[in-house]
């Protein structure tokens, strides 16, 4: 087993009608100016904001909408100037994962003393060095941004999709409501399943580690996502809905990294799908994941066959069972409705696989995977290979 140190300081509250301990919560922490940050207007439409500002009558709150789905830095920056403006001294993410990664951007963003961009840019020496308190309220379960202190910020003018993160950026507290999910579109519920299922094998799909149980907590997540997919169809299933969200926060809370090798190159090559594509973040991961298992097959036999015996239950030769574990992934995403083909999710795919290619030489990601053995010319014949 390999060595680790973890943390996590968010107070998951998990669970239906709850929100009534959210005024006690912002008083225990001196609380006097909230800013309700959401997306679109879901959160408007199916009158979770009326709920909150019933519960908030005590609070003075400043409201910032339209955070986009992928959140961008210039709209976040608007957000910025008005929390800077308006003394603000709790920010309430309410949303999904592009909600809750802007405010983790904000949060930092707000005391930053130059243009936030150069640390999302990651400029020498300029970090984040201080952090509003944030909390959140998670409206779909997919990318566990509820539980750690990473996040995701889009610049479409620069084509950029950058992370960020560190201990400043765990939310003070999450609100985890199933109930929450009955009113996501298919293609989110989708997406979500989809997200928490590569959070699981990105930290999985590697080589073996003798941490048994990381390797077992991982395949019950998989095994669960598996067993609820039904959920797509009945969000308003209250035991299918609780246990997606429970899946996706477990997925990526920093518990399934413990002590074992992890191989995030899917996501990173998918975060430059769509920051060159806007395709959807789940979707580009199962693009890119199933070529991927291909182009490495050697290097994650071993972990592959595992994964075929205890998720998918195949029995019979090793070297079958893991070629048809990756077959069985690809009709997961493709049972969900989700093509796997570059091609169709934007006409515009000619020369993805180099400028995907060229992105990483830029940045210097040349040694990527569990063994550093994927270069960018590796990269490039995977993407290559999901045209
Ligand atoms: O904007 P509104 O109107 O609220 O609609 C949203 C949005 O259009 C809608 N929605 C959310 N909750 C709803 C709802 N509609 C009806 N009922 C509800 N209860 O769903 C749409 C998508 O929301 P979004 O937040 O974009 O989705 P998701 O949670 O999948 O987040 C994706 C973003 O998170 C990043 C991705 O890269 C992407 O930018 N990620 C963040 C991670 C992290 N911080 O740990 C890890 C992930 O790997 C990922 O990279
Ligand atoms: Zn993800």
């Amino acid at each position: 087993m390999l060595n680790f140190e973890v943390v996590n300081p968010t107070r998951i509250i998990f669970g239906k009608n709850q929100l009534d301990r959210l005024p006690q919560l912002l008083d225990d922490l001196n609380v006097k100016r909230v800013m309700i940050a959401f997306g679109g207007g879901s959160v408007m439409k199916y009158g979770l904001m009326d709920k909150l500002i019933e519960k908030l009558t005590e609070f003075e709150i400043i409201y910032f909408g339209g955070i986009e789905a992928n959140p961008e830095f210039s709209t976040l920056m608007k957000g910025v100037e008005l929390a800077r403006k308006e003394r603000v001294d709790f920010i309430l993410a309410v949303g999904g994962g592009s909600v809750i990664d802007g405010v983790k951007f904000m949060s930092g963003a707000i005391t930053y003393p130059n243009d936030p961009w150069e640390v999302l840019d990651r400029k020498e020496g300029c970090v984040f060095e201080q952090a509003i308190p944030f909390g959140t309220i998670l409206t779909l379960p997919a990318t566990g941004s509820e539980a750690n202190s990473g996040a995701v910020i889009s610049r479409t003018e620069l084509k950029q999709k950058r992370t960020m993160g560190g201990p400043l950026f765990f939310p003070v507290f999450s609100f985890c409501d199933p109930s929450l999910i009955a009113t996501l579109p298919k293609r989110q519920l989708v997406n979500g399943i989809i997200d928490a299922y590569m959070h699981t094998l990105e930290q999985y799909l590697t080589y073996p580690s003798d941490n048994l149980l990381q390797e077992r907590e991982a395949e019950g997540i998989l095994s669960t996502l598996i067993e609820i997919t039904d959920v797509v169809e009945n969000p308003n299933n209250y035991r299918l809905a609780s246990n997606l969200m429970h899946c996706a926060t477990h997925a990526l809370n920093g518990n399934l990294r413990c002590g074992v090798p992890t191989d995030w190159t899917t996501h990173m090559i998918g975060h430059e799908l769509t920051a060159f594509y806007g395709i959807d973040h789940a979707r580009t991961l199962a693009i890119i994941a199933p070529r991927l298992y291909e182009n490495r097959f050697e290097e994650k036999q071993e972990k592959l066959t595992q994964y075929g015996k205890r998720v998918f239950g195949l029995v019979g030769n090793d070297l079958e069972i893991a070629k048809e574990a990756i077959v069985r992934t690809e009709a997961l995403f493709n049972g969900l409705g989700v093509s796997t083909k570059l091609s169709e999710h934007t006409v515009d795919y000619d020369g993805a696989a180099e400028k995907v290619k060229n992105v990483f030489i830029e940045r210097g990601w040349t040694a990527m995977g569990e063994r550093q053995s994927i270069t960018p010319d590796t990269i490039e014949m995977i993407v290559k290979s999901a045209y």
